[in-house]
């Protein structure tokens, strides 16, 4: 196999709050290979957003505690901050939750990127920048034009676009996408996303996707990792993790899909996830989990491989009749 674009390890995010910390991400381990998507779901606060805005160095109130992280090669979170801003957005983009509202609208599409190519020493002269900007949005499918409006002169599809093109711009190996469709509706979401897979597969770029939609992520991503209060509890080739899912929380996931195994018939999961301010004793999905035992309520699941396939894991004691 390729090295790993990006390598993560044993990585934990802890938020400063007045209740005390709280431990957004715990040990969270994952890899990306160059030109490889990888999609990472679970429901609202699972710490999908904490992850990548770690790895962005992009926390507030909040700080790595314990893990690794390598991008090429490089431990990033050794890394002192000019060296760091050197290869955000260069070498790892982000395209942020709620991106299109991060545009800032009293600069046209031109100045944000422009702000962007300076920021990264990228010289232009005036007409080649204009043509830089206009192939830029070419490639998001937007017409060149467009570097002459403002974020309220254009759609939300057309300014999701220009962020992916913001994430693009420098080249970047690889790209982190939170949630980047899910102010659009239905159809304009299909372009987007097949504009992001696009752009992905022409860069070569490795790709980590956000989001709560598994139907999207059954067909967009080649690898999964499914992440419930801070973490994975399950991770491997997306279409194992559906074939054969081998946590109790991804097999209700998958089974909420209308199209999977349970046509027409949506089920919620009933229950909340557990509070983030104290260490979780045992499984933290043992609460809301149909299958837990006595032992699930005290001894903390490691994720483990399934026997019969590469890199697929699970953390579940019972995943053996999960997968049954
Ligand atoms: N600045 C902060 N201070 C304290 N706690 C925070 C802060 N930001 C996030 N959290 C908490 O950390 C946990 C993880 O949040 P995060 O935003 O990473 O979740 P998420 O999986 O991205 O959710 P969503 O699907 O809603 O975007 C949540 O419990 C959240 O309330
Ligand atoms: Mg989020």
């Amino acid at each position: 196999m390729t090295a790993p674009v990006l390598q993560v390890a044993g990585l934990s995010v802890e938020y400063g709050t007045r209740a005390g910390p709280a431990f957004a991400v715990t040990d969270v381990s994952f890899a990306v290979a160059p030109g490889r998507r990888l999609g990472l779901v679970g429901e609202s606060g699972s710490g999908k957003s904490t992850t990548v805005l770690a790895l962005m160095r992009l926390l507030r109130q909040g700080r790595i505690a314990a893990g690794s992280a390598r991008l090429e090669g490089r431990e990033l979170t050794a890394l002192p901050d000019a060296a760091f801003r050197a290869i955000r957005f260069a070498r790892m983009a982000l395209v942020p939750q709620g991106a299109m509202s991060s545009l800032n609208p009293v600069l046209r599409i031109a100045e944000q990127i422009g702000d962007l190519y300076e920021d990264h020493g990228v010289r232009h002269g005036r007409a080649e920048r204009r043509a830089a900007i206009g192939s830029l949005l070419g490639r998001v499918g937007l017409g060149a034009e467009v570097q002459d409006r403002f974020p309220h002169q254009l759609s939300g599809g057309m300014k999701q676009r220009v962020c992916i093109a913001m994430a693009i711009a420098l080249g970047p190996a690889l790209i982190l996408a939170d949630e980047p469709t899910s102010a659009l509706d239905v159809m304009v979401q299909k372009q987007v996303m097949a504009t992001l897979g696009r752009v992905q597969a022409d860069t070569g770029a490795g790709l980590v996707l956000i989001g709560h939609d598994m139907a999207l992520m059954a067909h967009f991503v080649d690898d999964l990792g499914v992440m419930y209060a801070g973490r994975i509890v399950e991770k491997g080739p997306v279409r194992r993790l559906f074939a054969a899912p081998r946590h109790p929380y991804t097999r209700m996931l998958v089974d909420s899909l209308p199209s999977f195994r349970l046509r027409g018939v949506f089920r919620g999961i009933p229950g909340v996830a557990p509070t983030l301010l104290a260490r979780i004793e045992g499984c933290p999905f043992h609460p809301r989990c149909p299958m837990a035992l006595a032992r699930c309520r005290t001894e903390a699941p490691v994720l483990r491989p399934a026997l019969d396939e590469g890199g697929h894991v699970a953390a579940c004691h019972r995943a053996e009749e999960v997968a049954a």
